[in-house]
């Protein structure tokens, strides 16, 4: 036995190492029909490595100070080497963690892959989805920008909208009275190590219950209910090497246009990083107009197309916070037998269609200062989006579908 193999042995005898290997790689069948949107999962991971990574080394030179954390920031793009690239890598990821979780979302609802016997996974998957945002949302304010101020204020506001104990609310939540290096400082903590705790936790409860019940695929086949006699999924292919080395591919594929961003666009005129944030924290001065990063947009434009009931907000932040929290109960919403959009009938298309187009509307909405043409297109677009998910429960009751094969098809 070489001694490669007595290492593995002496380990294998007091850690599952290869059980483990076996059992989530090696051994474990995937549907050998994945396409294109099966990526996002393993591109998800990849970013959120690199958000870990790059986050490291920012911490190691930043400092969450109100006096001192856009200079610190400044010094990190200009004189800490190679700090801008780091910056601009961990400024990119956000977004492009939002773009991966969004396209990932979204291959949940064409193959139905929230549905029996895969609840657990989309619920883990709308946890994940809720500490991203809270991640992305304490992380914003840290370079301390105009926008980070401002932007801060407006969301911890809408705290203050919840009656009886909103105010004391916002102010348990900001430390102060106003956004200050209080804040700062609680941010700091959470989004370097609360948050991320949380979101590696989930993650991995996500991934055990996606491996326990085994995964989807375009045609919304359960592969372990054909098995051959070996005990093994006719339609399933081990993950590694066959998935290994295809998500190899998406993987650089995906850096090439990640990195692309970094060198040659990294504040994609705005999108990413918001012109104001090149501007020091005034408490003194607004600006002009006050918009969230696009991947918050579509949930902003909800919040401001709910009109307000006595000067209050709180109507729109509890729709608001109906249009995440209706996410989590999609797998008992959506009634068809049915997974895969394959195999759906047309109105199910066309309503996802729409729904598609609808959710970019309201994130260009979002990003616009509201006229009156523009708030009731918000609120077609906030109607809509709650329709959709009504809608799924009553389609199956007309929906002709097209019989589902028993094999996958390619
Ligand atoms: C940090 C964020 C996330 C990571 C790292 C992640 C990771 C993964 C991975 C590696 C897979 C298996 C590969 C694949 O099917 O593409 C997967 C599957 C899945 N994920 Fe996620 N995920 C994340 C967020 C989400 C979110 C936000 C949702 C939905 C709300 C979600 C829902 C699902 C579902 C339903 C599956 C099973 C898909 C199928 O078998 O067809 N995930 N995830």
């Amino acid at each position: 036995m070489s001694r490669m193999l007595s290492l593995l042995n002496w380990v294998d005898e007091r850690f599952p190492l290869t059980k483990m290997w076996k059992e989530h790689l090696s051994e474990y069948y995937a549907p050998k029909n994945f396409n294109f949107w099966y990526f996002f999962g393993s591109l998800a991971l990849l970013v959120l490595v690199i958000q870990i990574v790059t986050g490291i080394f920012l911490t190691m030179s930043y400092k969450p100070d109100g006096e001192m954390a856009f200079g610190s920031v400044e010094y990190i793009m200009r004189d800490v080497e190679w700090g801008w690239f780091i910056r601009y890598m961990h400024s990119t990821g956000a977004s492009a963690f939002f773009a991966v979780v969004y396209l990932h979302m979204f291959r949940g609802l064409m193959y139905g892959s929230y549905k029996q016997p895969r609840e657990l996974i989309w619920i883990f998957g709308c946890l994940i989805y809720l500490a991203l945002m809270a991640e992305a949302f304490m992380g914003y304010l840290l370079p301390w920008g105009q926008m980070s101020f401002w932007g801060a204020q407006v969301i911890v506001n809408l705290f203050a909208a919840v009656p009886f104990v909103g105010e004391e609310l916002a102010i348990w939540i900001r430390g102060d009275f106003v956004i200050s290096d209080v804040t700062l400082n609680r941010f700091f903590a959470f989004h370097v190590i609360a948050v991320p705790l949380v979101l590696i936790g989930l993650v991995v409860a996500h991934v055990l219950a996606l491996h326990e019940v085994g995964s989807n695929n375009p045609d919304g086949v359960e592969i372990k209910k054909n098995k051959g006699p070996d005990g093994k999924p006719l339609d399933g292919i081990p993950f590694h090497p066959y998935y290994t080395v295809k998500d190899i591919v998406g993987v650089v594929v995906f850096l090439m246009f990640f990195f692309a961003v970094v060198f040659f666009a990294p504040e994609m005129g705005g999108f990413f990083i918001e012109h104001p944030n090149f501007e020091p924290a005034d408490p003194l001065k607004t600006p002009e107009h006050i918009a969230p990063v696009w991947y918050f947009t579509p949930f902003y434009a909800v919040l401001r197309a709910v009109p307000s009931i006595a000067g209050s907000a709180f109507p729109g932040v509890v729709v608001m916070g109906a249009a995440v929290v209706i996410l989590f109960f999609l797998p008992w919403l959506d009634r068809s037998p049915v997974k895969s959009i394959r195999y759906r009938g047309l109105c199910f298309k066309v309503l996802l269609f729409l729904f598609v187009i609808n959710f970019i509307m309201l994130g260009y909405l979002g990003m616009k200062p509201t006229t009156d043409l523009f708030k009731l297109l918000a609120q077609i677009g906030t109607i809509y989006y709650f329709v959709f998910f009504f809608a799924l429960a009553f389609i199956p009751k007309f929906e002709k579908t097209k019989p589902v094969p028993e094999r996958v098809t390619s």
